[in-house]
């Protein structure tokens, strides 16, 4: 990567909210006093019976034990919308872009979202939802599921996001998982002039659910949906004639806020549970700091609800600030590949936040889709999901922030609730490629991956761990906190551990080098290659699977997939096509592989074990760096891999 430095500019700077000094200054505060700290900037959100206590937490395996505000009364959604009627009930609290341009967008104001919230939360409670219940929301991205969300806060029952993305049989493992009561849908969820059948998916999905799971639809498109009396409920005909009064209930700070499924290297995903007042602290003083949130501002997050970073950067943050968010229901590409463009300009967007797959599908657009749109009202950019690649970077920097704007490439993930490497826009100088210093709070620190112990010279590599909490941290994983434990504090003991490899340069700034697990990073989506192999072998016609990552120019790595067939079993163009099908429908199109290759025999070390470092480097064409091979039970299946492997090229 290069080592330009791109400092702010001074007009920038004057009207920060952090300069360099004050960034070292509270920093520096946050290092020395956490209690402090925390105890006064947890007040940035009301609280109903105000905390005494502030950090409580412990990373001892065996108790580990993260708490945060743990007296304090509060309730989210009265803190996204309540508080701010007084002050801004007519601004815009959520501006809707439709996935067809032609249809009007919406501007939801903050009282009007109050209205849709509280009754939405009614019509939960008339469906018997309790506090503390779990409720799968499966929705496209559209403004009823960002009330879907805070209907559940309102009323303390405990939300997860499923991708729209995601089959029937992950959505069904996930309702179950959680036991959840309800599930909220939508007919249909429209995206680049497509339809995702929703409804039928969800349908599917409750065939492998208790029958006393709910069904609430949101009838978005009108699309036709098989209905089941006593079962399905039509939501917005309920909400028109529910009461718009719904009383916030106080929650505790550590009452679970929401629950997301995320992958891991092994087994079946993960249940991330976060915290009500931690979370919401964080994801609001993040929102504010790393995006330089001003009042008044347009804030556009491109992500998903369905991932963390719509959590907290399309809803929580943002409506925590009070501020003006933009939800948008489709891709960057439809009607063609200005359309991210002509919705800052529609919208004069001031801050526009997306992924580095997004930002390399356009670049292959070439400029003119971006320099045709006025991108005037533009203050900041920002990245997260994968390491940026330099070009990625510059022409994002060149071409959309015409050399102007600061971009913030923000480190962070599911587990860790909001950013925790990222430039303050006013403080940092950014470097290409890197995510630069640690938020407030933030401990970070690079391990020996062998000893496990901290390198403590400024410029090192390694692996990445958090010494210490910080307000946002995911509590456990729901129902399994041993796992909790044996995933995140087991491998490197007293610390956090991200599986993030890192690199800290002579500046102590970080650069990300990518998992160091089984966890491969698809256009900035997590998936557990365990998940993709066992979706594969679950297949007839499939012996064994092996599954790694590969360098791929828009998607940042892409799924490799080594298929040992059944004897027998002859490959065709058409079995793998089959097996395509076949992973789509197990998970969902996000986990498809990009490349399956016919192996007649996998290595294998002589206990048994799959030798995943050489599938790597012959996915990765790197056939140098296959290491010794003599270990292997049968060395030359590795000559027969490779042979298969340079055919493909
Ligand atoms: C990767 C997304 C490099 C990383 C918020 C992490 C990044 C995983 C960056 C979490 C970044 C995220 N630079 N890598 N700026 N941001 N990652 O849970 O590997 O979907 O562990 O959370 O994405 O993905 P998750």
């Amino acid at each position: 990567m290069t080592d330009k430095t791109y400092p702010p500019s001074p007009e920038f700077v004057a009207n920060s909210h952090a300069d360099k000094a004050k960034y070292d200054a509270m920093y520096q505060a946050s290092m020395q006093d956490p209690d402090a700290f925390w105890g006064e900037h947890g007040k940035r959100i009301d609280w109903i019976e105000p905390y005494s206590k502030v950090k409580n937490t412990d990373f001892t395996l065996g108790q580990v034990n993260i708490k945060w505000f743990e007296d304090g009364t509060l309730n989210v959604a009265a803190n996204c919308i309540d508080r701010h009627l007084e002050t801004r009930g007519d601004q815009t609290a959520i501006i809707f872009e439709p996935d067809d341009p032609e249809t009007p967008a919406q501007h939801i104001t903050y009282n009007q979202l109050h209205d849709k919230v509280n009754r939405m939360a009614n019509v939960l409670l008339s469906q018997g939802v309790m506090r503390g219940e779990r409720v799968i929301i499966y929705m496209p991205m559209i403004p009823e599921a960002a009330y879907a969300m805070l209907a559940c806060a309102r009323i303390g029952a405990i939300h997860s996001v499923v991708f729209a993305g995601f089959s029937p049989d992950a959505l069904a493992n996930r309702i179950n998982d959680c036991q959840a009561k309800v599930l909220i849908t939508a007919d249909e969820a429209p995206r680049g002039g497509r339809k995702t059948p929703l409804k039928s998916n969800a349908d599917a999905a409750l065939l492998h659910c208790s029958d006393k799971v709910r069904c609430l639809v949101v009838k978005h498109t009108g699309g036709q949906t098989t209905w089941i009396e006593d079962r399905d409920v039509d939501v917005l005909a309920l909400m028109e004639t529910a009461s718009p009064d719904c009383p916030p209930r106080p929650m505790n700070a550590e009452d679970p806020l929401f629950i997301l499924y995320t992958s891991g290297s092994t087994g079946k995903p993960k249940g991330v549970q976060h915290s009500s007042g931690g979370y919401l602290v964080y994801a609001a003083m993040t929102h504010q700091y790393t995006f330089d949130y001003h009042d008044g501002d347009v804030f556009w997050c491109t992500a998903d609800v369905g991932w963390v970073t719509g959590h907290s950067y399309i809803i929580y943050g943002p409506l925590a600030n009070g501020a003006t968010t933009l939800m948008f229901e489709g891709v960057p590409t439809y009607p063609d590949a200005s359309r991210f463009w002509q919705v800052c300009e529609k919208h004069k967007v001031n801050q526009f936040y997306t992924a580095p797959t997004a930002i390399r599908a356009l670049m292959a657009y070439g400029n003119d889709p971006v320099t045709t749109c006025d991108l005037s009202s533009l203050k900041l950019l920002g990245t997260v999901g994968e390491p940026i690649n330099p070009e990625a970077w510059n022409w994002y920097n060149d071409v959309v922030g015409k050399g102007k704007l600061p971009i913030v490439d923000t480190w962070w993930q599911t587990e860790t609730g909001g950013h925790m490497l990222t430039p303050l826009p006013g403080a940092t100088a950014t470097k290409p490629g890197s995510a630069t210093l640690p938020f407030f709070g933030v401990k970070p620190v690079v391990l020996d991956p062998q000893s496990g112990e901290e390198n403590v010279d400024v410029e090192t590599d390694g692996v990445l761990a958090i010494a210490d909490s910080w307000p946002g941290q995911m509590r456990t994983i729901y129902g399994d906190h041993e796992r909790f434990e044996k995933t995140y504090f087991a491998d490197y003991k007293g610390y956090f551990f991200s599986g993030d490899g890192c690199r800290r340069d002579e500046d102590g700034y970080y650069w990300i080098t990518g998992r160091v697990d089984d966890v491969i990073n698809v256009s900035g989506h997590r998936m557990g290659t365990a998940e993709v192999e066992s979706a594969l072998v679950a297949h007839v016609d499939v012996a064994e699977a092996a599954v790694v990552g590969y360098p791929h120019d828009i998607k940042g790595q892409g799924i490799y997939a080594y298929v040992t067939l059944m004897n027998g079993v002859e490959p065709s163009d058409e079995l793998r096509k089959d097996l395509e099908k076949w992973v789509r429908t197990e998970i969902g199109p996000i986990a498809k592989p990009d490349l399956i290759q016919w192996a007649p025999g996998l290595p294998k070390t002589r206990s048994g074990k799959i030798m995943r470092r050489i599938l790597r480097k012959i996915a990765e064409n790197d056939f140098d760096a296959l290491g010794d091979t003599s270990t292997l039970a049968d060395p030359s299946v590795v000559d027969e891999l490779i042979e298969n492997r340079m055919n493909k090229k």
